[in-house]
């Protein structure tokens, strides 16, 4: 396989940046350390952060993909690099929900912790300047970022992701709460895309509740890097990789 040439970089974002390479099919992306919360109004960094989401999401990329989710991911480079397809990001974030917790218990007052009757699949538009206002799948059929045909598959990958994700946080000790996903067009071929990690999901410890998440940040519950690192080593465990 062709060794990928870093060249320019096309985008930065809050805690990845992404490059060319010398094929315009494949970029590299890069995982900071740096962290945001609130849109981006609380900043700070957590060291080692992008090394543990790179290595997690590169363990989790290959494991949907086996469990038949098409996804962006070709392989892990380096320890914050991975390869990727290049793709038109949707500018959706996709939020599945098991459990309530964060702007859903705050927004309908439903108390965190609730378990749901069946996952909610909800859908924000990704715009920090208007605070991801929530859209429905009419939205954005109406407003053509997806057509009606690629917002079911995303939905179904959504619901898919939820389901095997589950199984395996379970596995590791872990309560899936709820989560983020990005999905982005290869060829109008929907793909699962940025990245699955603590920062991307609410993981709470299946026994006691503790918060093993970005929550930790956002709430300034200290030792977020340990925490991380706990759950990468208890999913590696989980996937005995
Ligand atoms: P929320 O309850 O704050 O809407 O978050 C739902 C899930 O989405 C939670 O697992 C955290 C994740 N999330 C992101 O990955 N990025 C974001 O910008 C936000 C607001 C939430």
């Amino acid at each position: 396989m062709l060794t990928p040439e870093k060249k320019e970089m096309l985008y930065e974002g809050k805690a990845k940046q992404v490059y060319a390479t010398q094929d315009p099919s494949t970029v590299i992306v890069y995982f900071k350390d740096d962290a945001t919360a609130f849109n981006g109004k609380k900043k700070s960094q957590i060291h080692g952060k992008g090394i543990i989401n790179n290595t997690l999401s590169s363990l989790l990329y290959p494991y949907l993909e086996e469990k038949g989710v098409k996804t962006h991911f070709l392989r892990q480079l380096s320890d914050r690099e991975m390869l990727v397809y290049a793709v038109d990001i949707i500018p959706l974030e996709v939020i599945v929900r098991n459990v309530a917790a964060g702007s859903m218990a705050r927004n309908m007052g439903i108390e965190e912790g609730k378990i749901m009757k069946k996952p909610i699949v909800e859908y924000s538009f990704k715009k920090d300047e208007l605070g991801d206002p929530m859209v429905s799948e009419d939205h954005i059929i109406a407003l053509e970022w997806a057509t009606e045909e690629q917002v079911s598959s995303i939905r179904a990958a959504a619901l898919k992701v939820n389901q095997v994700l589950v199984e395996l946080m379970e596995k590791a000790g872990l309560t899936l709460v709820d989560f983020k996903l990005e999905f982005g067009l290869k060829e109008a071929e929907v793909l699962l895309a940025d990245e699955i990690s603590p920062d991307t999901c609410r993981l709470w410890d299946i026994k006691t509740g503790e918060v093993m998440d970005k929550d930790r940040f956002r709430k300034d519950l200290g030792q977020v890097a340990e925490h991380y690192q706990e759950v990468l080593d208890r999913v590696k465990k989980a996937l005995n990789a």
